[in-house]
């Protein structure tokens, strides 16, 4: 734990029941065997597989789709034409993020998790909101807009997208400031090459970059939003990627943070066993749980620091950049 952590909630508590310790022990050992480990990763996916397709969402037919590409190959040629275009070699990746994610070896450098991603989404959100189904996704990107309507004192001209992965919180950023200029910034070639093609009419500048190292230009935009990137980060990137967001702000300009809500009834009571078996899909979600943001954001260049709950389980976390 670092000068940026939190005081632990119940989920990781010293004074944690000793049953608790012992379960956490237990998955933790469990999780340190590879085949255990692989074996659960398997069943998270096939669960949120069936939990698509429960709800509506042809998970296996709409990947089948889009890799196909109406071409009669079951994967398109020009997939790794456009992946060649939209890759930068410069651009370097940090050791954390060369790790699995979200049950994928591969984590997000791959063509199965470019193409599964936007499916799973609606099946991960189905159950935020009661008895919203597959648009649970959407309501939760409509909260966040609500936030952004209600806080931010004018509508933002220029906008920066940090994660944006295959363009889902990029075109709901869209259609609520439908002026705006965007771009959309993510490590993984793979999510943008499929951001750029589904929304290949949309006017956005896709960027492949490391969030920490832009290398856009500097005070030039009035909005940097990260959607459900920071529990994917270990707080050291965090605390990067917020100094670099300060850099593209314009004095006076915002962040807003979208993320899991530590504080959120359902997460504080999450028992830590929970919490460490999640582990084995988000390898930072204890980094994340335990980051004290508020701290993070002042010692990297923000004041008038809000956090607002905007589902059940959700936070919206806003700020300005000092002028
Ligand atoms: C859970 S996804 C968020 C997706 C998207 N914002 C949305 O709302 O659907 C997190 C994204 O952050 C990207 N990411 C993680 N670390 C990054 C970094 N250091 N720089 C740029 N992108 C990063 C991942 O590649 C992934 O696409």
């Amino acid at each position: 734990m670092n000068t940026f952590s939190s005081a632990p909630n119940s989920a990781t508590s010293t004074a944690t029941p000793l049953v608790n310790r012992l379960a956490t022990q237990v998955v933790n050992g469990l999780l340190s065997v590879k085949p255990l480990a692989n074996f659960a990763k398997n069943r998270a996916r096939n669960l949120i597989i069936k939990r698509a397709e429960s709800i509506g969402v042809a998970w296996r037919n709409d990947v089948k789709t889009l890799k196909a590409r109406d071409t009669d190959t079951s994967f398109a040629p020009a997939w790794e034409q456009e992946l060649a275009q939209l890759t930068n070699p410069k651009t370097s990746y940090p050791d954390y993020y060369l790790t699995s994610f979200h049950a994928y070896a591969e984590g997000n450098m791959g063509w199965e998790p470019a193409m599964e991603v936007e499916v799973a989404a609606y099946s991960v959100h189905a159950k935020i909101f009661a008895e919203t189904g597959k648009n649970g996704d959407r309501q939760l990107r409509q909260t966040y807009h609500q936030v952004l309507q209600e806080y931010l004192p004018h509508a933002p001209q220029s906008i920066v997208d940090l994660g944006c992965s295959v363009g889902m919180s990029t075109m709901a950023m869209q259609s609520a400031y439908p002026q705006a200029q965007i771009t959309g910034v993510d490590l993984s070639p793979y999510f943008l090459t499929v951001a750029s093609y589904r929304h290949s009419k949309a006017n956005i500048n896709w960027v492949h970059a490391a969030a920490e190292k832009t290398d856009l230009p500097a005070a030039s935009y009035d909005l940097v939003s990260l959607f459900l990137m920071c529990h994917e980060l270990p707080q050291t990137a965090t605390l990067e990627i917020f100094q670099e967001a300060r850099r593209l702000l314009k004095p006076g300009g915002h962040i807003a943070i979208m993320d899991m809500n530590p504080a959120s009834e359902i997460y504080s009571q999450m028992p830590p066993y929970i919490l460490t078996l999640l582990k084995s899909t988000e390898p930072y979600l204890d980094q994340y749980f335990s980051l004290d943001i508020d701290l993070a954001l002042q010692t990297t260049g923000f004041e008038s620091i809000k956090q607002i709950a905007n589902s059940p389980r959700h936070r919206t976390v806003l700020a300005t950049a000092k002028g």
